[in-house]
């Protein structure tokens, strides 16, 4: 049995102890493996598989009670592939009718990330049945897989998900900023060891769960919907079971809500530019969200041989699934769309 299995193993024992004795959460962090993360002051520690800050984990641990309704529709993500831009769009959509005025539509005043809370914030109550979160799908509350509520999961280039993760660790809370080199957090990223990694296990997590219930799983891929967000974003609105009409289309609101959830238009936001906002208990630099939106800015920072070596990672994870092979392939940034 591996460390990962083992840990896995290790866990339930240890949670279902934490449940039954109310042992601090403290001792229950002490017993899990624990490594230095990107950042100085915040260890990761090793539960069920995944790489957590403690504090996340604590909120991770609180959700496993959360009650999910089938009518719930959680949004999952790894970190820096596209969260913020799936809230605002899952909202923009879900909220059409009541917001038809876009002049003054919530999101001109409001960040996406206080338009839909992450589950891990087990402390706020969600008005719509849409909910965010990092966690991944072997980790989610039992009740939203055994419930049939569904998923949409947004996955990312890891060559990019890792650079803008270092860039984010230095940018959104100063004072706790990462001061490894790009080659250390390189080590560190391919080792699994990055908040709520390994990557690969996690999209891996998503993907699996959608060939098991492709009516429940959603999968969309942050390179194809920036290419041509149209298609993707259509796609998301009859997943949730908000369609648009024939109508609509005519008229062109899915171009418009595409338009008002841009990174163009959020990123010039005064909202989105403020410092000091909370999101997952954490006050961050908010702009920090918002940095360049492109595809394949790893080009800018990683040498043809880091590529390289998150490249053979992805294609050694990623090999005999049918995920697009322009991940693991610096080249070709093809026409693949099939989910
Ligand atoms: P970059 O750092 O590469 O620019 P997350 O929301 O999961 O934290 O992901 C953040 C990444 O998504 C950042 O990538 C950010 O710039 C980009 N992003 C934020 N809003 C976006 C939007 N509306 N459209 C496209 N990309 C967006």
């Amino acid at each position: 049995m591996d460390s990962i299995s083992k840990s896995f193993e290790h866990n339930e024992e240890e949670e279902l102890s934490l449940q039954k004795t109310n042992q601090s959460f403290e001792e229950f962090l002490s017993r899990l493996p624990r490594q230095r993360g990107q950042t100085p002051r915040f260890d990761l520690c090793l539960y069920k598989g995944c790489w957590y800050r403690p504090f996340l984990l604590q909120g991770v641990i609180a959700a496993q009670h959360f009650e999910a309704q089938p009518t719930d529709i959680f949004l999952c993500s790894l970190p820096k592939s596209g969260t913020t831009w799936l809230k605002a769009l899952a909202f923009t959509i879900v909220t059409r009718k009541k917001y038809s005025d876009l002049s003054s539509h919530p999101l001109l005043s409001t960040r996406p990330h206080d338009c839909i809370t992450f589950l891990e914030n087990a402390n706020q109550t969600a008005e719509l049945p849409l909910l965010a979160t990092h966690i991944p799908y072997h980790s989610l509350p039992k009740s939203i897989i055994s419930g049939g509520s569904k998923i949409v999961y947004i996955f990312r280039d890891p060559k990019d998900v890792f650079v803008s993760l270092w860039h984010f660790l230095r940018r959104a809370t100063p004072k706790d900023a990462t001061n490894i080199s790009l080659e250390e957090a390189l080590e560190l990223f391919c080792k699994g060891v990055s908040t709520y990694g390994p990557y690969w296990d996690h999209v891996l997590s998503f993907w699996k769960a959608r060939k098991e219930a492709p009516q429940l799983v959603l999968l969309l891929v942050y390179e194809e919907m920036r290419k041509d967000p149209l298609p993707s974003v259509k796609n998301l609105a009859d997943f949730i079971g908000h369609p648009f009409s024939v109508e609509e289309e005519n008229e062109g609101a899915l171009q418009k809500i595409v338009d008002l959830c841009s990174f163009e238009n959020l990123s010039d936001l005064d909202v989105n530019k403020k410092e000091k906002q909370q999101t997952l208990s954490v006050v961050m630099n908010n702009k920090a969200f918002f940095r360049k939106g492109k595809i394949g800015d790893w080009r800018s920072h990683l040498t043809p041989d880091m590529a390289e070596r998150l490249d053979q990672i992805t294609r050694e994870k990623f090999g005999g699934t049918d995920l697009p092979s322009y991940l693991s392939d610096a080249n070709t940034y093809g026409n693949w769309t099939m989910f």
